[in-house]
């Protein structure tokens, strides 16, 4: 069965390329970011593992992990790591799990077999802090991922567990933000006191809060 929001992201023990990892034990309280790769090798494979150790340090500022996942086994992965590091001029500073067994691409539902039998489709899962699961994407093999929306959606996901608040279409961290449709009008006045912009009785806006 295919992972929900809201559900609790399956644990799992693995072995990585930063050594073995017990996944929930691995997060502790941070927020994760979990990604899922075709195969080891492959072009645009080379270029999502490059970009996201470049954006490491991005991740890290707002409280996230990253692992990568893909379906070859350890030995693989050690022999491309310097590939990608060579190719991306950035030395790689997040595991990649060994799932030659499948284990983890099955709990998480990343082999489409429609798409292909063997390799798992580009699964995206942000997992919040409480374990559950906040975000999916699913992208085919031939698109490679947009990792500054990642950290944009972890932005939005972050303002809203602090908040009361949603982010509209595009939204950018730093723009004005939506007053949830739970909070009245006359609420959203005294929580926030940059001010609220009534639009429609139901589409409120309010300065970012926390900025
Ligand atoms: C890749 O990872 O580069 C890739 C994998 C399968 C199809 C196309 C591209």
């Amino acid at each position: 069965m295919s992972l929900r929001l809201g559900d609790i992201a399956p644990d799992f023990q693995a072995e990585t390329t930063q050594g073995p990892i017990s996944f929930h034990e691995w997060l502790g309280n941070s927020w994760g970011l979990l990604f899922s790769h075709p195969a080891d090798f492959t072009p645009v494979c080379t270029t999502e593992l490059g970009k996201t150790a470049l954006l490491k340090g991005e991740f890290e500022k707002k409280g996230v992990k990253v692992i990568a996942v893909s379906v070859d086994d350890l030995d693989s992965h050690n022999r491309w790591v310097p590939d990608i590091e060579e190719v991306n001029g950035v030395k790689m500073n997040f595991p990649i799990i060994a799932d030659q067994d499948r284990n983890v691409a099955t709990l998480y539902d990343m082999i489409h077999p429609n798409a292909s039998e063997k390799a798992t489709v580009r699964s995206v899962f942000i997992i919040g802090p409480d374990k559950k699961v906040k975000l999916t994407l699913t992208y085919p093999a031939s698109t490679g991922r947009n990792f500054q929306e990642l950290l944009r959606v972890i932005d939005s996901l972050q303002l809203t567990a602090n908040y009361s608040v949603a982010t509209p279409a595009d939204w950018q961290d730093g723009d004005d933000a939506i007053v949830v449709p739970a909070v009245s009008t006359e609420d959203a006045i005294a929580k926030f006191p940059k001010g609220v912009k009534i639009v429609k009785p139901y589409l409120r806006y309010t300065p970012q809060p926390n900025k």
